[in-house]
Parts: C-alpha cells; structure tokens; sequence
C-alpha cells in the first residue's frame, strides 16, 4: 500500500478495499492512455462500490443516507455527461475525479464507516 493509499483509509474492510480499486483506476489516468475505457471503467466500479455502500446505509440505519446516496447519484452522472461529450480534456478529467473522490471519501465515506464502527460497539455492548 502506498501514501496515495493510505490517505484513503476509512476503517471498514469493504469500503477501504472498493476504495483501493477505484484509486487505482484513477491512477491509471495518470499515463494518459485509454482514458475512454478507464472511465467507463471508473464507472462501472463506482455503481457497483454505491451500490455497496448504500446497503451498508440502509442496515445501519445511516440518519445521512439521503444526502450520501444524492451524491452518489450526481458523480455517476457526471462521468456520463463526461463520456457523452467526447470532447473532453483528459487533465481535467482526472483532476475532477481525483479531488470528488478524496472529499467524498474522506468526508461522507469516512462519516458512514465511523457509524457503522459506533453502531457495531454499542451492539456489543448491549
Ligand atoms: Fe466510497
Ligand atoms: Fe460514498
């Protein structure tokens, strides 16, 4: 695991895990070549991740399921406005991607997974 990584990590097993998928395919932008494919890539992973992520909302009874899943919904159809338009600029593609990922991540992401942490201890001990 390296920084770019590490900086990721919310501390739940599924999330960190899609977390490190969808950064590598970020970072498979970096060479500038199949930029295309890698966001179809992109997202394709990022349903299947919300997807995820979204049931862990539900059964946790997440109170910030609404907001979480909206902007879900409004990346996913950023990317498809972004393959529809075919004239797009790599560089500012991936610049896009890089930073709505690292704040998603490390603000609603982050927030869900310490939920779902406090929840899972208050079971324990009750
Ligand atoms: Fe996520
Ligand atoms: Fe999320």
């Amino acid at each position: 695991m390296n920084d770019e990584h590490k900086q990721y990590i919310v501390n739940n097993e599924l999330m960190d895990r899609e977390h490190r998928v969808l950064i590598d395919i970020l970072v498979r932008l970096n060479d500038g070549k199949d930029v295309t494919f890698i966001i179809f890539d992109l997202l394709k992973y990022s349903n299947e991740h919300f997807a995820h992520e979204e049931e862990l909302m539900t059964s946790s009874d997440y109170p910030m399921n609404e907001s979480h899943t909206k902007q879900h919904r409004w990346f996913v159809a950023r990317i498809l406005r972004v393959i529809k338009s075919k004239t797009y600029n790599a560089a500012d593609v991936r610049s896009f991607l890089y930073m709505w990922l690292l704040n998603h991540i490390n603000v609603c992401d982050r927030d869900l997974a310490e939920h779902i942490k406090s929840r899972s201890e208050n079971e324990r001990t009750s």
